[in-house]
């Protein structure tokens, strides 16, 4: 018996939410509540035509606002938060959940909307010097909570998607199960789907367009190595999928794997992408329609990222057109009982399977369920502890067996080709 609050509704909401309606042993009662409350109440009518016994509410909330959380929450007064809106509500969200004593659930780490702020700019400056990756995101925001967290005795579960989320799950489980120390980790996130569109993201565009045109970096023997944007290049013959060109990316479990394996010699990071993509982002990145700096265009303040937003195809839409299967996972290299092992776990998913099920792409799929089932571990109270973590930090079993039951079943390949 639980109440949960989701605040957002686009393309990973929509999962999570009907996934958290499929596991109504555990939420019995689910406030929607988001930016465009229409969105929530048309999410809400479909789920009680196609029939549910969670009691659903809807809600407008701006997620900028602590002072309209706080109000929301303690209106509802839910269990836990589950934040998927953008990762720029994360600090938001938090101190607003700190202030009415509520867990807090997200699937990506805090980064800001105003990348020109100069207060928040002196201290990405520094961070930069100091840890040597010039991505706009990473954990030090979040973490700097976890001693609020811990004195209030709630837990904060950051990072609860696929990669990150999954992937970090996938890393505690080899490390329980298979290893007694891990040399190298390599996530391998394999997107072999196509929306038939000339050009398009698969999540939120502004957020998926700033990751992939930074600069990529990997953790070797506890430094970053960075790279300049796609300079490193693989190919990998997926299963399942096929072979595909990859590319190394800075990402943000990286960060916090690095932080709670430090034993491990190097871990990377490489995404699929097909020749098309990289020429229309080049293209836009070349003409200035990446930039977050605002822009005077006929007497008003434009951001070219968020206008460009505007104008792509909404990821929440891409699910009836996208044919096709995504392979996300991760391959371990290391040692148990003396001798040399390496194992490949990972996900296929279909996306035609998921737009059967819940009208959605994979990409929002394999966010959502994730983020279902960090929700339903924290609430339940099998991935309850004072602070602020991510998903390596808890015992990985029952998340596993979660992914089997919710849609999202795994593989151990335990003589995989190992990326070079
Ligand atoms: N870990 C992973 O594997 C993974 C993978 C993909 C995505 N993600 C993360 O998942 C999150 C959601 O992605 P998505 O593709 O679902 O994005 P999306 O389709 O753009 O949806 C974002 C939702 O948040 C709402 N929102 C935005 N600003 C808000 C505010 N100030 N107040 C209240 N609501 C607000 C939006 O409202 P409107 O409807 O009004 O726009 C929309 O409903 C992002 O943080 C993304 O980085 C994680």
């Amino acid at each position: 018996m639980s109440r949960l609050l989701v605040i957002g509704c686009g393309g990973v909401a929509q999962v999570a939410i009907q996934k958290c309606c499929q596991n109504s042993e555990t939420f019995t009662e689910l406030m929607i509540a988001s930016r465009t409350e229409e969105k929530c109440i048309a999410l809400r009518e479909k789920i009680e035509k196609a029939g549910t016994a969670v009691k659903l509410e809807t809600a407008r909330v701006n997620a900028d606002s602590v002072d309209e959380l706080v109000s929301l929450i303690r209106a509802y007064k839910p269990d836990a938060v589950l934040n998927v809106a953008l990762p720029y509500q994360d600090l938001a969200v938090m101190e607003a959940c700190l202030a009415c004593k509520v867990d807090y659930i997200d699937t990506a780490n805090y980064e800001p909307e105003d990348t020109d702020d100069p207060e928040w700019r002196a201290i990405y400056e520094k961070r930069v010097r100091e840890k040597g990756f010039t991505a706009y995101f990473d954990y030090s925001w979040q973490w700097a909570y976890g001693e609020k967290f811990k004195e209030a005795n709630l837990t904060a579960l950051l990072g609860s998607g696929f990669d990150p989320g999954v992937t970090s799950v996938f890393t505690a489980y080899a490390a329980k199960h298979y290893f007694d120390v891990i040399d190298t980790i390599d996530i391998l996130d394999c997107n072999g789907g196509d929306h038939g569109y000339p050009f398009a993201t698969n999540f939120n565009p502004e957020i998926n367009l700033r990751e992939v045109s930074a600069n990529g970096s990997y953790l070797e023997n506890g430094r970053w190595v960075e790279t300049k944007p796609m300079e490193i290049k693989r190919v990998y013959d997926f299963p399942q999928v096929g072979k595909k060109d990859m590319y190394l990316l800075h990402h943000e479990e990286i960060e916090a794997l690095g932080r709670n394996f430090p034993e491990v010699k190097r871990i990377r990071f490489f995404m699929t992408f097909g020749q098309s993509y990289l020429t229309h982002m080049k293209c836009l990145e070349n003409v200035g329609m990446l930039s977050t700096s605002p822009v005077s265009f006929e007497g008003h303040k434009i951001v070219p990222i968020q206008f460009l937003k505007a104008l792509l195809p909404d990821p929440a839409s891409l699910g009836p057109r996208t044919v096709g299967k995504t392979n996300i996972g991760c391959i371990f290299t290391g040692r148990k009982d003396g001798k040399e092992r390496r194992i490949y776990i990972y996900n296929v998913c279909d996306h035609q399977e998921c737009c059967r099920e819940l009208g959605s792409q994979a990409i929002s799929y394999t966010t959502g369920v994730p983020a279902m089932i960090g929700a339903a571990l924290v609430v339940k109270g099998l991935w309850k502890k004072p602070g602020v973590f991510t998903t390596d930090e808890f015992d990985p079993d029952p998340y596993m067996e979660m992914l089997n039951q919710y849609g999202l079943p795994w593989v151990v390949d335990e003589n995989p080709v190992l990326v070079d």
